[in-house]
């Protein structure tokens, strides 16, 4: 077959190593995965019934390109309940197709050819690539040693191509939160270098310490600079579903709702339907208490689980679903990619190296314990020590 030449920006990024683990340990009897980020809690039944209500009633056909008036006016009405933020539903909200698909269409309305882009070293494997999808380029911000961002010397980051920051808390996938106090130099250098903050906060309700989610907007002198990026993957155990929405002021968001119409023309119309019917009913805050409490006792257990093991150290998250273990000690490190290589062909475990990250990844491996039970753990940890 004739091979055709794809577009340069595709060679320019590698594939996902997550994705990559999840098709390989598929299919593979009795591999234990911690691979992919996402929980395997079974999604509420009302949300279910309100699903196959939507579709039943119609609801199959395209949606207005913002959403409907229905899940936006849920999504500022959640927004206010949870943190008294207000989003006007007419003009700041836009319903998207996923997260990824939130960050994407925000990267390609604001960023072009050079701009540069701050993110947290490590992050989400996603960001740097999309951002060099949009043409820009990922400039990485060093950790502190227990990798938060470390804040002591942010001007070094600034030229005059710095054109957006990424943040991402809790985060993915180092567990770790931020206060306030410690995201305020953050939002000062966003004012003093007029750069647009983009918020991603997916897992805002998987949080394991007596800290409240911090929303980003809601941080002084944040709000008329922040586009706020979220998704119901994970907050409702959904992430088949693609759905999730951007929030911002409307002078923000147009341009983004402008490129998501070229990109996917609107977001699902059933979920947005089965959403706006949820989210605000009393069932949806009882299920994400369920969530943070599963994932909570799981979390104390791989972590101790992790702790156990010659060689790891494991800090314990603060929050979404990820244990980032430091694995430098062990007898069989030489680095991140290798020593998950050998657990896997040694004892069918399948994990992320922490390099998939960022530069500062490199030493720790991720464990996803989203869809993994506490027998697995047990299981996990006895092979692991068998190594
Ligand atoms: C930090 C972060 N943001 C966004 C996403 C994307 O979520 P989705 O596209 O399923 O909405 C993920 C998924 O793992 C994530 O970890």
């Amino acid at each position: 077959m004739t091979k055709m030449k794809v577009a340069n920006r595709l060679n320019e990024i590698k594939p996902s190593g997550i994705r990559a683990m999840f098709a390989r340990a598929q299919g593979i009897p009795g591999v234990i995965s911690l691979g992919i980020g996402q929980p395997n809690i079974p999604t509420p039944n009302g949300l279910i019934q309100a699903l196959v209500k939507a579709v039943e009633g119609g609801d199959n056909y395209y949606s207005p390109t913002r959403g409907t008036t229905k899940y936006r006016e849920a999504i500022a009405e959640q927004n206010k309940r949870w943190y008294n933020l207000d989003y006007n539903p007419e003009t700041d909200i836009l319903a998207t197709a996923s997260g990824c698909e939130a960050i994407f269409s925000s990267l390609m309305a604001y960023i072009g050819p050079g701009d540069e882009v701050l993110i947290p070293d490590p992050s989400f494997l996603t960001y740097p690539r999309q951002v060099i999808l949009a043409g820009g380029k990922p400039v990485w911000l060093k950790p502190t040693d227990d990798l938060k961002i470390d804040t002591s010397n942010l001007d070094q980051y600034i030229t005059e191509k710095t054109k957006a920051i990424i943040l991402n808390f809790p985060s993915n996938p180092t567990g770790e939160l931020m206060t306030e106090s410690e995201l305020k130099p953050i939002i000062d250098l966003a004012i003093d270098n007029n750069l647009v903050i983009l918020s991603d906060e997916v897992y805002e309700r998987c949080i394991f310490t007596d800290q409240t989610h911090i929303r980003v907007p809601k941080i002084k002198g944040a709000y008329e600079r922040t586009v706020l990026l979220n998704s119901f993957s994970k907050t409702y155990c959904v992430p088949g579903w693609r759905i999730g929405y951007i929030a911002g002021p409307k002078e923000l968001v147009d341009p983004i709702a402008k490129m998501h119409s070229f990109v996917v023309a609107n977001a699902p119309s059933a979920q947005q339907s089965a959403l706006g019917d949820f989210i605000n009913a009393p069932e949806g805050d009882e299920f994400t208490n369920y969530l943070r409490n599963t994932l909570k006792e799981r979390m104390e257990k791989i972590v101790s689980g992790f702790n156990s093991i010659d060689g790891f150290t494991c800090r314990t998250p603060e929050g979404s679903f990820y244990a980032f273990p430091k694995v430098t000690e062990h007898k069989d490190f030489t680095n991140s990619k290798d020593i998950c290589e050998l657990i896997f062909e040694k004892q069918k475990v399948a994990l992320v190296p922490g390099s998939e990250f960022g530069p500062s990844g490199e030493g720790y491996i991720r464990a996803s314990f989203g869809s993994i039970s506490l027998e697995q753990i047990d299981e996990m940890i006895n092979r692991l020590n068998q190594l």
